[in-house]
């Protein structure tokens, strides 16, 4: 029989939020996702996973908005998470996962991704679990397209569906992020913007601006900001249409550029530095939105604490 530890076993992980700097959508492909070309960003918003030994596998959550969104059955993806590391390394037992949460729900800045990547983690420590580099990735890929990127953070152009990254370089972005009332399920916003589309022939840039790159590894906000671009904008504001007053209001307080995080309905604005945040997290309180900084980029998901389940005990 597998010794679960004792209740006091547990592992603390954080995963970081993220944006889209730039967010080119393809064709729907035969598999039902579409081929992406785009430049993900980690910022400091986090979730906090902390997972312990139990005979099953649970979640709770606590933290921001919009809770009741959230699954609390295996169809949550921490608890997919989960069952994935535990299948990997032959466990029969399960873990309770608790989630608090930072990063909007349904936002567009891939919370759940960040709790999948947070649970690959966290239960792979609890369990003492050998799981390397790679298969942590393969395995995040296997959970969710953004999954991979959150684990590893930074910042990074990304391929394929989105779970083909190479890390790029970038110094220092201060944004401020606009959260919504709404939410939106990402492929809800998928499927408005085919329908947007019509049938239309698109198709991936190749590459990202080489001025894009340039600006962003000196960390150039001003020259950054006319390359910042998400083909997702039309389907959040045509489900969301709220989301077009947000932008407009991000330009109108002097925001660099303004523009919708992922499949939306957050918006992110760029500032010139810091204390530029600050000042349009004011302007945005004038007109009665609630915003915050957050700076970009941050590492990835990482152990905060954790009393794994003594080896040799499984
Ligand atoms: O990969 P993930 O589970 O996060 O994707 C959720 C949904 O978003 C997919 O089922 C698909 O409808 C849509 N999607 C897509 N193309 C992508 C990524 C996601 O159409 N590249």
């Amino acid at each position: 029989m597998q010794d679960l530890g004792s209740p006091g076993n547990s592992v603390v992980v954080r995963a970081p939020g993220k944006i889209n700097l730039i967010l080119r959508v393809g064709p729907l492909r035969s598999d039902g996702y579409h081929e992406l070309l785009t430049v993900f960003q980690a910022v400091d918003i986090w979730e906090t996973v902390t997972v312990q030994p139990a005979a099953d596998f649970s979640i709770t959550v606590s933290g921001g908005a919009n809770l009741a969104l959230v699954p609390l059955d295996a169809s949550n993806i921490a608890i997919k998470a989960a069952m994935a590391v535990a299948r990997r390394l032959g466990r029969s037992d399960g873990v309770a996962i608790h989630i608090d949460k930072k990063v909007p729900v349904g936002g567009g800045m891939g919370g759940g991704s960040a709790d999948a990547a947070a649970t690959l983690i966290a239960t792979n420590e609890l369990w003492a679990g050998d799981l390397g580099t790679d298969e942590l990735l393969d395995l995040a890929a296997s959970l969710g397209s953004d999954v991979p990127f959150l684990l590893h953070g930074g910042t990074a152009v990304a391929r394929g569906r989105g779970e083909k990254i190479t890390e790029a370089e970038s110094m220092p972005l201060h944004w401020v992020v606009v959260p919504s009332l709404k939410h939106l399920a990402t492929p809800q916003g998928y499927a408005r913007l085919d329908e947007i589309r019509d049938g239309q022939d698109v198709s991936v840039p190749s590459d990202v601006p080489v001025e894009f790159m340039r600006a962003l590894a000196a960390g150039d906000p001003v020259a950054l900001a006319p390359h910042l671009i998400n083909d997702m904008a039309p389907a959040a504001i045509s489900l969301h249409p709220e989301v077009a007053t947000t932008l407009q209001m991000g330009l109108e307080i002097g925001a660099l550029t303004a523009m919708v995080s992922g499949s939306g309905p957050t918006c992110v604005l760029l500032a010139r530095d810091l204390d530029h945040a600050h000042l349009l997290v004011e302007a945005c309180a004038t007109r009665d939105r609630v915003a915050s900084v957050v700076s970009s980029p941050v590492r990835g998901t990482h152990l905060v604490s954790g009393v794994p389940v003594p080896s040799g005990r499984n």
